[in-house]
């Protein structure tokens, strides 16, 4: 198995090694409408030379109609898995950060985990808004660290176009979906995910906010304005401000300066926003990478797709060292520093079948365990209380420690 193999690539001794946390793979997911400015000023009055000029976006990618968060983020972490040659089922843990889930619960991590097939997998959500996928790999790359899992996937994805008013100019230009994803792996080899720093101040949240459209009380009527609302020149002032402290944050942290940076991964939000923080970090704008012209500002997901462009056209090499910063609603802003190690190695076509197959038997064991659970409620009905009481004997029965568990004197 894959896990074995990487287990005994990396050699760990149990608590012994020190452990390091490297991405060992990427993948984007794309929607193919593109939705321009021309087409966005017969919607609300604004015009391509101002969406330009002021926040550098040219066009922006929709998600198709039988699209959700899930399934880009799905797509995304196919990918990220082929490029890492790994399995689902090496998978120990798969955290999704995203501001438009399709539920409050389940989590979309847990629709994904299934769709993967990921079964040895604990999944759940991140919600940071934007710097949530920084903060999705804070926490990732902190358990690996520590030891208590080996392999993560860490997803950001989005359909912010369902959230958006597609009546406020002031929003509606900025926002659009996709997905990327990471797979985290540890390794005894130095370097990867080095410093991971995160903020919050929830007394900035109204600035950048999307309602759930819970009730207000139990009997309450349901919110009826839950899409993104947005105070832009606030929201704008604070992000240039804190682009700047958390990348000098991180970098203290690793005894580092701007100048060991060898490449710069903002949140795409605004081409002037970064610009203020290329100015403010004292840094030249090719340092950056900037992709917002073509995707927009796809939230979570604008990291992680920036970060897989980037190395697939070589701007992130081996050794580089890498900052990823980020913020958004909360408001929240953060910063992570990686040692880049890892190029980008082909899968065997043979373990690209295999994973192919794990996935079509992943969507029949959900079936089947949908009409497993069905069959036994038609069935089984309630549990009566006889049955309740033999299982929970069976079950103290079978948690008693035998003579050869007693513990040693
Ligand atoms: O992931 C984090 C998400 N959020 C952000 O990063 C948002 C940060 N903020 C921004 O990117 C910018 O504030 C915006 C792009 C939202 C707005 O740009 P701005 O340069 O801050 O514009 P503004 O709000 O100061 O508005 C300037 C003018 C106003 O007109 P008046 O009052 O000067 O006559 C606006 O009504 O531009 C007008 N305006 C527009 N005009 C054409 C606002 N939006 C538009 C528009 N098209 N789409």
């Amino acid at each position: 198995m894959a896990t074995t193999t990487r287990k005994k690539q990396i050699g760990l001794k149990p608590g012994g090694d020190r452990r390091y946390a490297h991405v060992v793979g990427w993948g984007v997911e794309i929607p193919e409408r593109v939705l321009t400015n021309h087409e966005i000023e017969m919607m609300v009055d604004t015009n391509d030379q101002w969406i330009r000029e002021r926040t550098g976006i040219a066009e922006r990618r929709i998600a198709d109609d039988r699209d959700t968060t899930v399934t880009l983020g799905v797509r995304a972490a196919r990918k990220a898995l082929s490029h890492a040659d790994l399995n689902p089922s090496d998978i120990d843990l798969i955290i999704v950060a995203t501001s438009s889930p399709a539920y409050l619960f389940p989590a979309t991590a847990c629709l994904i985990q299934d769709r993967l097939g990921a079964t040895d997998a604990g999944a759940f959500d991140v919600l940071a808004a934007c710097s949530g996928f920084i903060f999705a790999l804070g926490l990732a790359s902190a358990q690996i660290r520590a030891g208590m899992v080996n392999t993560a996937l860490v997803i950001g994805t989005e359909t912010l176009s369902r959230i958006v008013d597609w009546t406020d100019r002031g929003t509606c230009i900025l926002f659009a979906d996709g997905a990327g994803a990471f797979v985290l792996h540890a390794s005894e080899v130095p370097g990867g995910v080095q410093h991971v720093v995160m903020h919050s101040d929830g007394s900035g949240g109204e600035l950048l906010c999307a309602p759930s459209g819970v009730r207000p009380t139990w009997n309450g009527t349901p919110a009826p304005d839950v899409l993104t609302q947005m105070n832009g020149r606030e929201v704008f002032r604070f992000a240039t401000r804190v682009m700047v402290s958390a990348t000098e944050e991180v970098l203290d942290k690793a005894n580092l300066t701007t100048s060991d940076i060898d490449v710069v991964v903002p949140h795409q939000a605004n081409l002037r926003i970064i610009q203020a923080a290329a100015r403010g970090l004292d840094l030249p704008m090719d340092k950056f990478i900037v992709n917002i012209d073509r995707y927009g500002n796809t939230s979570t997901a604008s990291i992680p797709i920036a970060v897989a462009e980037a190395v697939e056209s070589g701007r992130i090499r081996p050794n580089d060292k890498i900052v990823l910063v980020g913020f958004g609603g909360g408001l929240t802003w953060g910063a992570a520093l990686i040692e880049w190690q890892v190029m980008a190695t082909p899968a065997s076509a043979a373990r690209e079948v295999v994973r192919e197959g794990w996935y079509i038997v992943a969507r029949i064991r959900s079936l089947m365990r949908r009409v497993f659970r069905f069959l036994e409620a038609v069935l089984g009905g309630s549990p009566t209380s006889e049955a309740l009481r033999a299982e929970e004997k069976a079950r103290r029965s079978s948690s008693k420690p035998s003579n050869n568990d007693k513990p040693e004197r």
